[in-house]
């Protein structure tokens, strides 16, 4: 969507995959869905150095409104779990330094119950406007397959009138998708409508979840880079990266694979009690440049042998003279159990030099391989469930750019 948002896939903290729809506040005080949630994770980001990385927006997620819309059938947020109301929290992040995402659902009821946007399309887009929020995820449950893709292109239209821009994130192809009408999914035209869309399902914490997303991005891997670029993002869902129900790898997978797919990093994880090593993958900064790429390209699987997949993506330092790119490459081994060997050339995987080498480096162990021939055989072992993750970075020949 040519809003000028979202040149760069959006990085930030949602509540949805580590808080759901708790709604008790009596009983789980610290992790209820309410406004000191979000305020409490807003401070943990700035001190634990996320907002300086570039994760810059705090997302709510379903669970937060009223189950009623007010005398004027504007939505409300609940009264006792966000007292100061959803403008003065966009204020509290905004006093931040950070933006404030908001959650609504097309349909009649948004996926937990709460009051859809069906019929108030252009009321919720002005509310939301006049509570300044940055972001709107717009979801799908509850609406006739039939309607799916008029609901999301009729909240497009209603944002565009506001003066204040927002993010506007999709759930439009996912819907389409398992109301079994794949048929109807145009990524032309969901890109031009919306700044990200998620095509498939839910994430949730554990290795099988991950894989399936993988597995259905690389089956559609074409169409999906064709869709993909600034403004307009495929959205495989959020990160769980330090969710203890994935081992140090498995995270270490997630957050490299998503970066080789420019992917929005919105983490969701409770970052109180993140262990230290967990927040390392998540504010590695080369992993980020890899994702917050200008071009935004969506990295592809080249290559698979057994159980290992390797993913290439076009990144900068781009030559000026040849115009020839820099490369990350993903070293993915699928298997849980057993840890796995691989052999590749960066000629194998298609990476063409004029210089015929490249600079060489793993991103997590930092360990620089060195100038490296494309035709060299490069032998590596992944743990299970791991991935490597390189960047292959074009060799300056500073002289050449001097004359
Ligand atoms: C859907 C979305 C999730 C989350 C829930 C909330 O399942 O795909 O990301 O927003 O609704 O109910």
């Amino acid at each position: 969507l040519e809003n000028g948002l979202a040149r760069t896939p959006p990085m930030g903290w949602m509540s949805w995959a580590a808080f759901m729809c708790e709604i008790d506040c009596e009983k789980r005080p610290h992790e209820c869905i309410s406004e000191r949630l979000y305020v409490t994770m807003a401070d943990q980001m700035v001190k634990d150095g996320f907002r300086d990385a570039g994760y810059t927006s705090v997302h709510i997620d379903d669970c937060w409104m009223e189950k009623q819309r007010d005398s004027k059938e504007k939505l409300v947020a609940d009264r006792a779990r966000f007292p100061s109301g959803i403008r003065k929290l966009a204020q509290m992040m905004h006093d931040r330094n950070l933006k404030l995402g908001i959650y609504e659902d097309y349909g009649s009821a948004t996926c937990a119950g709460y009051p859809g946007s069906k019929g108030y399309v252009e009321t919720d887009a002005k509310t939301f406007e006049e509570w300044d929020t940055d972001y709107l995820k717009f979801d799908g449950c509850n609406v006739d397959v039939t309607e799916v893709i008029d609901g999301f292109k009729s909240m497009k239209r209603a944002l565009s009138k506001r003066t204040k821009k927002m993010v506007y994130s999709c759930e439009w192809p996912l819907y389409l998708r398992v109301n079994n009408h794949t048929d109807w999914i145009n990524y032309t035209d969901i890109a031009e409508n919306c700044n990200m869309w998620r095509n498939f399902d839910d994430v949730y914490p554990s290795w099988s979840s991950i894989l399936a997303i993988i597995d259905f991005y690389v089956e559609n891997q074409d169409e999906l880079a064709k869709a993909q670029g600034p403004g307009a993002w495929n959205d495989p869902d959020m990160i769980l990266v330090g969710n203890e129900s994935l081992t140090y790898e498995m995270a270490k997978s997630q957050m490299s694979i998503w970066c080789i797919w420019s992917a929005p990093l919105l983490i969701s994880v409770d970052l109180r009690i993140l262990k230290a090593e967990y927040r390392e993958i998540l504010l590695n900064r080369k992993a980020i440049a890899i994702d917050q790429d200008p071009m935004g390209k969506f990295g592809k699987m080249v290559q698979k042998d057994g159980d290992v997949r390797v993913f290439l993506k076009t990144i900068h330092p781009i030559d000026p003279l040849t115009n020839e790119t820099s490369y990350a490459i993903a070293v993915f081994n699928k298997n849980p159990k057993q840890e796995k060997y691989h052999q590749f050339t960066l000629a194998s995987l298609g990476i063409k030099s004029s210089l015929g080498k490249l600079k060489v480096e793993e991103i997590w162990s930092k360990k620089v391989l060195g100038i490296v021939e494309i035709d060299a055989t490069i032998q590596v072992k992944t743990n299970p469930a791991g991935t490597l993750l390189f960047t292959a970075n074009i060799v300056k020949n500073l002289e050449n750019y001097i004359s």
